[in-house]
């Protein structure tokens, strides 16, 4: 089958698949001929869907995107000013969670959203592991701990800049300042040898932040437990990541106990115009 079909039937001529295909490789006279792949095609097409996504007319399918699998765009898109506003402001990293286990459904539904995340190339080198309960979360705050042990052990810079002798000691004192008791840890990681895997990751874990109150949930980075996660070998053991995957991001995930009223100021923006 080819990589691309179009009904010439209903294809308008518009040009609009080939002006927005990111790899050029769709062609199109204005002859009044439908458009048509060049022969690098195969190789070159990295799967995005905007050709199939951007006909007005349902015209064209592709074999790796069929257009049954590409549902229409919502009528609220795009969103209103302010509620964007309010999505990109009111978002706020959650520590303190209620004692509430996270539906796995839920937890789907984050991350089946987080896959919509930009990547380079249209790669997708996401893949995700989901820890849930303090049995399982608990043993992995106390590797971060052991880790951040022998960094200060070893008067490491790292352990000065991120106040880890005093992590350790609220550790000590019974507190979780690592996973915040979190119910649930979300993890993202991808091939060690994934181009830009990282930021993909970083991406993918910003939109379920910003995607968990919208189901409830709420969500902060865990920075320490990614940090260690890649130098402290028994917690990479207990992660047990795929073989040659490395953790890109780590996110707490749970119900939040408190509500939040007001939105802190940022610093005002430092921008060079030219
Ligand atoms: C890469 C990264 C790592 C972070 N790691 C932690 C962490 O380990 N523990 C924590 O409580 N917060 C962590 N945070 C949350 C930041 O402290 C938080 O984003 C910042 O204070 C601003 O607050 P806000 O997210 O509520 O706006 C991290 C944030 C980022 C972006």
């Amino acid at each position: 089958m080819t990589l691309f079909s179009v009904d010439s039937q209903t294809c308008r001529r518009d040009g609009s698949c080939a002006a927005v295909c990111p790899m050029k490789i769709i062609h199109f006279a204005e002859d009044g001929s439908p458009p048509w792949l060049g022969p690098d095609a195969e190789e070159l097409c990295i799967a995005c869907g905007h050709c199939v996504a951007v006909c007005p007319h349902g015209a064209l399918s592709h074999r790796k995107v069929p257009p049954d699998v590409c549902p229409p765009m919502g009528k609220d898109w795009p969103l209103s000013r302010n509620a964007v506003s309010a999505l990109l402001r009111g978002r706020r990293s959650i520590r303190v969670f209620r004692e509430r286990p996270v539906e796995p459904g839920l937890v789907e539904e984050l991350i089946a959203l987080a896959a919509h995340a930009p990547s380079a190339h249209n790669m997708q080198p996401v893949r995700w592991l989901v820890v849930s309960g303090q049995e399982r979360i608990q043993p992995i705050a106390g590797l971060v701990v052991a880790w951040m042990r022998s960094l200060i052990a070893a008067a490491s810079p790292l352990a000065e800049t991120f106040h880890m002798a005093r992590t350790v000691l609220q550790w000590e004192s019974g507190k979780d300042p690592i996973a915040r008791q979190a119910p649930c840890l979300v993890v993202a990681h991808a091939a060690k040898d994934a181009r830009l895997a990282a930021t993909a990751c970083t991406i993918a874990l910003t939109y379920l932040e910003l995607a968990a109150p919208s189901h409830g949930l709420g969500a902060c980075w865990a920075g320490y437990i990614n940090t260690a996660a890649n130098l402290s070998p028994p917690l990479l053991q207990a992660l047990d990541l795929p073989e040659e995957h490395l953790s890109y991001g780590v996110m707490m995930l749970g119900y939040p106990k408190y509500t939040y009223h007001r939105i802190p100021k940022r610093k005002a923006p430092s921008i060079i115009w030219r």
